[in-house]
């Protein structure tokens, strides 16, 4: 039809008014997943999803932000443009690989057709010299590629890595009728692959799972799960994300599980994604199927801080990455109040007995954060702005997430804040949660019981 938007590019042009301070966003409109994080010539590079003309979810690009400490990002020109017959209607969630002295993208292409089993994802391949303009090879791992019984439509979001003599790539899968599942590649070269094997080899609880993640020298998986019913009350989002310790066997193509657990308590992460050469990690800040008040503000979605993982007794645990400094201690006997909106907290507390924190307060708005039988309890319900999900649990409705409290003799709590969120850490657990409070909240008040306990604020550098 005449007169009719033929691309994105006729969208409606945004401007952003707001931002968070240290989180990557968009230079305007709507991210989702972080993809490619690479260690590369000296610079951490974190590419995204993301829709540039528009603050809701749409044909994706690849964002692109570069950084020498983790905390200050700088935006380069958008790596990935949707649009060839390979990605027609979007370049999905990947990897990038360093080789040859080059930078290497993976990532799905998008092929929408006439949606439902007729959507088509297949592996596509992409190539730089410079680190910012990327040149695509197309179609590296397409539909006859899948074993037999394997859906076409549902075939997304490839990690590589080298090991030995070989690339080895994990794609999240779904049978004909089946749940999620996790497929095993291998190639010499980048260019042609051979099936290995279906990771698990039995569907998982989710519907669909997304965006593998391995990392083979701490020897752990991380996957996401759509639509995953909850077990006892463990996560309550409609959809999770996963770690299990264990290694993969390369002689099988198996994946040897030894222990799991949930990566994040909050309402906001999913699509953890380790950076190549580095045991640090980035997610998505935030959860699909919720509305995002900053959509006002020119922009909707941000990543997390960057978390350094490792795996102690079994378990994954991760320590946020924020370069800050001018720290400020301050002691009180039990109650403490401080002025933040953006910066790290830590409070250290010899046998704990009581503990409970607001953050982002005015009077009337706040988020709190509170110890109760052994466990963290955050509440947003009155952080600011209104953020319903389709959860439908106690929990979910009154704005609530729990978190086990290690309750050990020492207890450090660390908390991240920045203008629309807080990620809060303890023993290598977190929970991270987006808030969108009024610009005058930036009150903190604390009472904390204990032996002994001090306080510490780091302003961001
Ligand atoms: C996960 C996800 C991926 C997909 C991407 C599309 O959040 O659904 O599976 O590649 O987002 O934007």
């Amino acid at each position: 039809m005449v007169g009719e938007p033929k691309n994105e590019r006729f969208y409606m042009t945004i401007t952003k008014i707001k931002e968070p301070a240290f989180h990557i966003t968009g230079e305007t409109g709507w991210i989702n997943d972080p993809n490619g994080l690479i260690y590369y010539n000296g610079q951490y590079h974190a590419f995204f999803q993301y829709h540039p003309f528009d603050t809701k979810w749409g044909p994706m690009h690849w964002g692109h932000v570069v950084s020498d400490d983790l905390t200050d990002w700088k935006y380069l020109p958008i790596a990935l443009t949707p649009g060839d017959d390979c990605d027609k209607n979007g370049c999905f969630s990947g990897t990038a690989i360093a080789h040859d002295g080059k930078l290497w993208l993976m990532y799905t292409g998008f092929i929408e057709n006439q949606g439902g089993d007729t959507i088509r994802q297949v592996q596509c391949l992409a190539e730089s010299n410079d680190g910012v303009t990327f040149k695509k090879h197309g179609i590296v791992i397409g539909e006859n590629d899948l074993p037999d019984g394997y859906a076409p439509c549902d075939f997304r979001d490839p990690k590589v890595w080298f090991h030995k003599d070989s690339f080895w790539c994990i794609i999240a899968a779904r049978k004909i009728e089946g749940r999620g599942r996790i497929l095993l590649y291998r190639s010499k070269d980048l260019f042609k692959w051979e099936y290995v094997n279906d990771l698990f080899g039995k569907d998982s609880a989710g519907a669909m799972i997304e965006c593998p993640d391995y990392n083979e020298e701490y020897g752990y998986l991380l996957f996401c799960e759509q639509f995953q019913p909850s077990e006892n009350g463990e996560h309550l989002n409609i959809h999770s994300c996963r770690w299990c310790i264990g290694k993969i066997d390369y002689a099988t193509g198996l994946f040897k599980e030894d222990t799991r657990g949930i990566v994040d308590y909050g309402f906001d992460m999913y699509a953890p994604q380790t950076f190549a050469g580095k045991p640090i990690f980035i997610g998505w800040l935030n959860m699909w199927d919720r509305n995002v008040p900053s959509e006002k503000y020119g922009f909707a979605g941000m990543l997390t801080v960057p978390r350094k993982l490792f795996v102690k007794n079994g378990r994954l645990y991760q320590e946020p990455v924020v370069n800050c400094s001018k720290v400020h201690k301050l002691t009180a006997d039990d109650k403490l109040t401080d002025r933040i909106t953006k910066g790290v907290i830590t409070i250290k507390a010899t046998k704990l007995e009581q503990f409970a924190i607001k953050m982002r307060c005015n009077g009337v708005h706040y988020t709190q954060m509170t110890l109760q039988d052994g466990q963290w309890v955050l509440d947003r319900s009155k952080s600011g702005e209104v953020i319903t999900g389709v959860e439908k649990d106690p929990d979910s409705i009154n704005g609530i997430r729990r978190m086990p409290c290690s309750m050990e003799k020492e207890v450090t709590v660390t908390i991240v804040m920045d203008e629309f969120s807080v990620e809060i850490f303890e023993d290598g657990r977190a929970l991270s949660a987006t808030v969108y409070p009024p610009e005058d909240a930036d009150g903190l008040e604390l009472i904390v019981k204990a032996e002994n306990w001090q306080y510490e604020r780091a302003d961001l550098s």
